[in-house]
Parts: C-alpha cells; structure tokens; sequence
C-alpha cells in the first residue's frame, strides 16, 4: 500500500464529496418529473425501498473495496483479483464508464452554464423562445462556456483531495441545499402551487407498471452515483478507522432528502405557472425540461412578479443546477485521473492535463452532434433511428454498462473478496456492524438478488 495516497481530512469531508457526487441533474429535474408521471407517492415509495435494499448495499461494497485496497478501480479490481483477466477487465470497464460518462454529463454542463450566462446577462426573454435551445446547441459560443467549465474543474482538481474536492464540497454544498431551501420556499407561496404538491405526493399505485419499477431501480442507482466507480476511488481516500457503514447511510439519505426537496420546488413551480398541466404530459427528457420548458416557466412568471425578480429567480435556479452538475463532474473525472496517476505514477498536473484534452475534445464531438458535424450526428443507424455519439455514449454506458458494473462488484464480494474480508472491511470504524441486521441483509442480498436482480436489467437493455 502506497503511504503517499491522500485521504479526506474527515468523515463529513468524505459525507459532503460523496454527497456532492450524487446529488447532480438527476436530482433536480430527473427524480421530480419521473415521480409525477408515475404515481407520485407510490414513485417515491418505491424508489426509496431501491435506495434501501439494492443500492446501499452495493455503494457499502464500493467503498470498503477502495478502502481496503487504497486504489482506484482498475488496480483495485487487479490486486484484490489477484490479476487475473476476468477481474482485470471490471478494473477496465469501472475506469472507462466514468469517463465516457463524464462527457456527456459535461455537454450538459456546459449547457446549463451558458444559460446561467444568459440569466445573469438579463438575457432570460431569449432563452424563454422556443426556438432557442436549437439554435444554441449549434452555436459555436459552446467552445467558450467549454473552456470556462473545464477551467473551474480543473481549478477544484488540481488541489487534490483535501484542499480541493473536500474543500470545493463544503463550500459548494451548503450553498446548495440554501439554494434549494430558498427556490422551495419561493415557489410554495406562489398561487395553484398547492396542485403541484398534490400530483406530486398523493400516491396512485395504478401507474405502476414493470417499466414504472425499472425506471425507478435505474434512477436510484444513477442518482447515487454507482457503477461509476466514484465510490471506490472516494472510498480509497477514507482514513483506516472512519466508520463507512455510517457515512454510506448518511450519503443515501442526502440524496434522496435532495431529490425529494427538488420535487416541492419543481413541480409547484409547472403548476403555478400552467393550472392545466397535464402530468402525463411532462416531458420524460431532463435536457427538454431544464432547457427548453423552465425558461419559458420563469418568464411566464415575470407576469406575476415582474421581469427582475423573475430574472433572478432563473439565475439562482441556473446556479443551482450548474453547482450540483459541478461537484458530480468533479467526482466522476477524479476516476480516470486518479487511476492514470496509479498507473502512470504521474503527478495530478500531469493527469489533470492528459484527462483534461481527451475529455475536452470528446465533449467537442459529442455536442456537435446535434447538427454541426454530420458525421457525429448520425454515427450509426439501428432499428430505423439514427445515433448521434452523444446518444451512443448514453445508450451504451449509462444504460448498458452501468447495472452490469453493479452486477460485477456484487460477484467480485461474494466470490473473489469474500463476504467474510467485506465485513472485517466495513467493522473497522464501525466494530458494532456485525451484530446488525444491515450486516446479515448485505452479506445475503449482494450474494443472491441483487446480482439477479441487475443482470435482469442487463439482459434487458441488451
Ligand atoms: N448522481 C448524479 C445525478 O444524479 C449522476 C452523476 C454522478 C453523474 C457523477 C455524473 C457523475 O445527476
């Protein structure tokens, strides 16, 4: 084990990257809109019995597979795996997720700063035009709002995990949750918002249907950021005797407290502003609502409380998203970078720099696929549609790979690690964890189910 390897300065230092990591897009727009649609409280009900039973147990494994071997997925995978191929090829595939991943949730990023660029300009009326999100998705001031994002990136990066990621973390997230506590409050005093709390909460299990219960399952695990092997790498920066049991709890809550927030302000906001609407009628894509269907709410509410006042409301709202997508952005390039600086035995700069170019010119490909290059456009047609690389990327490893990375750490505890190390793993800090229930149902579930479950929705998606 390597002395030098940076650990978070405290447990709420790790609590507040972790948290910082999940609670992204997913949480803001993805989460409200999926439970309206979808049976509303019943939605919720079973999206937090998903965070309980299938994902804590497999963020646990994460983390205490990075703890103990003080690595980043590819050599943790190696040196636990004792080498051999099949292993070495899990290393691989938790290393080049985050990455492909890492670029198309930076178009969205970059998106979403251009619009705060815009609110903050005073520039809420252009963005509000319907025509407007496909004219900027083909602009070429992209490369500038690309360059300031991946400056401000670059900036938390560099300093590493204490004086950066756990730094930028406790300040960022703090400002979130004020944020969100203020939008929340803001909009619940607008007329009609009470109808959006209604659709919002009452439960209708008539809409739950298997795609209902698969969406939920694939939103829980996105929204906590695992399959991405975010979770190993953090949990390689955790100090010997922190308890993980506990931090891991602390980060499931957060998340879904998050996304559960989101809602009340989300979803009164379309109500207030449109009595009418039509849940069903909500559109199923974030990038549609956050893009195209919020501005047009935000200047239809400068009626109500005229166009400043509006105009910031909007720019918060940006702030919001933009500082939620930043802190997941940060976590999910940390992988590739700390894996090459393993690898390579470079420094952070270094692997900043080489992370930095690939990630930089594959997001330049992927935001030109709507329309700027033809060629990235439509890299390939199947079953009729054709496939921009920005769909492929989303097709491919979120859809796709991600439950089967799931899929993967769950058969590497109970078959190479064993449940036994696991659990000697996850007491340290925590000496109390197998007398618990959790204990019992972890070391079962991830051995069984869990595994069945995820290979299902594998098979599935293939
Ligand atoms: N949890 C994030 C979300 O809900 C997903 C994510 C995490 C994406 C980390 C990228 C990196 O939006």
């Amino acid at each position: 084990m390597s002395t030098s390897r940076e650990h978070f300065s405290s447990k709420i230092g790790f609590i507040l990257a972790a948290a910082g990591s999940a609670v992204g897009i997913g949480n803001l727009v993805g989460f409200p809109v999926a439970a309206t649609k979808n049976g509303g409280g019943a939605f919720l009900l079973i999206y937090a019995f998903f965070v309980a039973f299938i994902c804590l147990p497999i963020m646990l494994a994460e983390m205490g597979l990075g703890r103990r071997t003080q690595h980043s997925p590819y050599s943790a995978y190696a040196e636990l795996g004792q080498n051999t191929k099949r292993w070495r090829i899990a290393g691989w595939l938790a290393t080049i997720t985050p990455f492909m991943i890492a670029v198309f949730y930076m178009v969205i990023t970059v998106w979403i700063f251009g619009y705060l660029f815009q609110t903050l300009a005073g520039n809420l009326d252009a963005i509000a035009q319907p025509t407007y999100f496909g004219e900027f998705v083909n602009d070429y001031s992209f490369i500038a709002y690309l360059v300031a994002v991946t400056v401000i990136i670059n900036f938390i990066l560099v300093g590493g995990v204490r004086k950066g990621i756990e730094r930028a973390s406790k300040i960022l997230m703090p400002t979130l949750f004020l944020m969100l506590i203020l939008l929340v409050i803001f909009v619940l005093t607008l007329d009609n918002a009470m109808a959006g709390v209604k659709f919002y909460l009452i439960p209708d299990f008539s809409k739950i249907t298997g795609s209902v219960i698969n969406g939920a399952l694939a939103q829980a695990f996105f929204s906590l950021s695992l399959g991405m092997g975010i979770l190993i790498t953090y949990g390689s920066y955790f100090r010997r005797n922190d308890d993980i049991v506990n931090s891991g709890k602390l980060v499931a809550i957060t998340d879904t407290a998050v996304a559960f927030t989101a809602g009340l302000m989300t979803l009164p906001a379309i109500f207030a502003i449109y009595p009418e609407t039509n849940p069903e009628s909500l559109s199923d894509s974030s990038v549609s609502m956050i893009f195209s269907f919020f501005p047009q709410i935000f200047m239809q509410l400068s009626n109500t409380v005229g166009y400043g006042f509006a105009s910031v409301a909007a720019s918060v709202f940006f702030l919001l998203a933009f500082v939620a997508a930043i802190t997941s952005l940060v976590s999910i390039i940390e992988v590739p970078t700390s894996s090459f600086m393993e690898k390579r035995n470079v420094s952070r700069s270094k692997a900043l720099l080489v992370m930095g170019i690939a990630i930089t010119i594959l997001t330049l490909l992927a935001a030109t696929s709507f329309g700027l290059l033809p060629w990235v456009s439509n890299v390939v047609t199947y079953a009729g549609i054709d496939k921009s690389l920005f769909d492929i990327i989303v097709d491919v490893f979120y859809d796709t790979i991600l439950p089967l990375n799931g899929l993967l750490i769950c058969l590497f505890v109970r078959y190479r690690w064993k449940r036994e190390n696991f659990t000697a793993e996850l007491s340290k800090g925590n000496s109390n964890y197998p007398n618990t229930f959790l204990h019992k149902y972890v070391n079962f579930a991830i051995g069984t189910f869990i595994p069945v479950i995820l290979a299902i929705v594998f098979i599935n998606t293939v």
